[in-house]
């Protein structure tokens, strides 16, 4: 490690949203992105506030007792020659008096349990509520992105009882930050068959300033057949089965606004990704075509299954892809071999913001910010998705030509390594104390969980620092080839 003096020469380019619309646009930040490799490596600085209303620091979680704890220690905090994320993040917002930061708590790797468990409980709600509140004053956040997934689902402690002690958690947080003017939204399930067992829709909508429906996932490599990540309505191969049976975003918005959730208070989620699948035969390949499970993984995220936009452009103008546009769905697909996958480009995304529009929600927002084309690799400019979506909710962005330059003498680190080993897109990182695990930096199995790994870091005085990450839909970590792999092709002796 050398420390070494270089002249660092700003260059500082205003760009303004001059806005027409009013609408809401939340950028989910996936803060381990910070972990993958080369072009897939997304730091704070990669973030243009510009394009976005409200920036949502992904994530952080609880511990048994309530209490909001960071997942990532050295990533978030300055604490130990920490890396000071949370402090970088909120310092986006100087000079941009109307950028709002949101601290989302949970996620899908968080689980239900311990937000069943403190949802339960008045001192645990307490703690909970007490410690947001301190967190996001000592940092300087505006608000919560509270993300239970999902009350009376999943590992859920205490069933149907979760979905009115949702309702109590929202009304006292809601009473808690009125004192401090802290904005208040979740994400939540957006299909009917999830959310009716989840939700009170009235109860939750009377304390929740905004609420996210996450309107992705919606067919994926875990079916058995080919099908859409967030089709906007009834698509091609759907048939004649009913579209209420559908899981759409039409659907899913309709059912949302008919259950008694205002739709001012509504932003549709949107997917920056996509997802891969195997055909079972390379000959039937439309949608709803046999799958034999998740496809090929992207280069950065690493994960069977899924691929980000950033990694799928790039594959589409290398190399031979049948791309088709599933008219009646509104969502593109590609094909090629064995291998189909489900993505959206902006025509899919300006049709999915128009529809929104039309039912008069508040916004939407994106999952997730650093698998656009961020580093403009494809060649349609930086952010061209969310630049897409500004496009549709009628926000002009002009780049004002004010360029300053100034020279500032600076102290950067420079290290022997080059590139960074790779990382996966599990939804979240979760730091685990444990000792020794990390022998040298990058990514290292998990001695005792084969749906786990690690990716080591070196802290500046030396030491290992081990990031424990879980492989999404009970993959298991392959250390052959570094990343998540089905079962059946990885040995797990543990
Ligand atoms: C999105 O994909 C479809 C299918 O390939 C294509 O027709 C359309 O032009 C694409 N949209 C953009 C903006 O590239």
């Amino acid at each position: 490690m050398i420390l070494k003096y270089i002249a660092l020469t700003l260059l500082i380019v205003s760009v303004n949203i001059v806005k027409a619309s009013d609408k809401l646009v939340l950028c989910y930040y996936g803060t381990w992105a910070t972990y993958r490799p080369s072009l897939g490596k997304f730091d704070v600085e990669h973030i243009d506030p510009n394009l976005c209303t409200h920036l949502v620091y992904s994530f952080v979680g609880i511990n048994t007792q309530g209490t909001v704890i960071s997942l990532d220690p050295y990533l978030d905090l300055p604490d130990n020659w920490g890396r000071d994320n949370f402090a970088k993040f909120n310092a986006l917002k100087i000079g941009r008096p109307n950028l709002k930061t949101l601290l989302a708590v949970g996620g899908w790797n968080e689980g239900s349990a311990k937000y069943s468990r403190m949802a339960a409980s008045s001192i645990l709600r307490r703690n909970f509520i007490n410690s947001a509140i301190k967190m996001m004053k000592d940092y300087d956040f505006d608000g919560l992105n509270l993300d239970w997934e999902y009350p009376n689902r999943r590992d859920t402690v205490n069933g149907p009882a979760d979905i009115q002690n949702f309702v109590q958690l929202l009304k006292e947080l809601r009473t808690e930050f009125d004192k401090y003017g802290f904005e208040l939204s979740s994400a939540v399930a957006a299909v009917e068959a999830v959310a009716i067992q989840a939700y009170d829709i009235p109860g939750i909508s009377k304390y929740l300033d905004h609420i996210g429906l996450m309107t992705y996932d919606l067919y994926g490599p875990w079916d058995a057949v080919t099908g859409h990540n967030s089709p906007l309505h009834k698509g091609e191969g759907d048939g004649n089965i009913p579209r209420e049976q559908l899981y759409t975003v039409d659907v899913a918005l309709e059912y949302w606004i008919k259950s008694g959730c205002p739709p001012e208070k509504i932003i549709l989620g949107l997917p920056l990704y996509g997802h891969t699948f195997t055909l079972t035969n390379a000959a039937i390949n439309g949608v709803r075509a046999p799958s034999s499970g998740a496809g090929i993984a992207g280069p950065y995220t690493s994960t069977n299954g899924i691929i980000g936009y950033n990694e799928f452009c790039i594959k589409l103008q290398r190399e031979t892809w049948n791309v088709r546009y599933d008219s009646l769905a509104k969502v593109p697909y590609a094909v090629q071999n064995r291998n189909w996958i489900s993505f959206d480009n902006a025509s899919s995304l300006t049709a999915k913001v128009e529809y929104g529009l039309s039912k008069n929600i508040r916004g939407i927002m994106v999952w997730s910010i650093e698998t656009d084309d961020f580093r403009n690799v494809c060649g349609y400019g930086k952010y061209p998705l969310l630049n897409a979506i500004h496009k549709a909710l009628g926000n002009i962005i002009t780049t004002t030509p004010s360029t300053t330059t100034t020279t500032t003498p600076s102290t950067t680190t420079t290290t022997t390594t080059t590139t960074r080993p790779g990382s996966n897109t599990t939804k979240e990182p979760i730091v685990s104390p444990s000792g020794n695990v990390c022998k040298s930096e990058g990514l290292t199995a998990d001695p005792k969980d084969c749906t786990s790994f690690y990716i080591c870091t070196v802290d500046p005085s030396g030491k290992f620092l081990p990031h424990k990450f879980k492989c999404p839909s009970n993959l298991y970590w392959d250390q052959k080839n570094l990343y998540c792999n089905y079962r059946d092709l990885v040995e797990c002796n543990i």
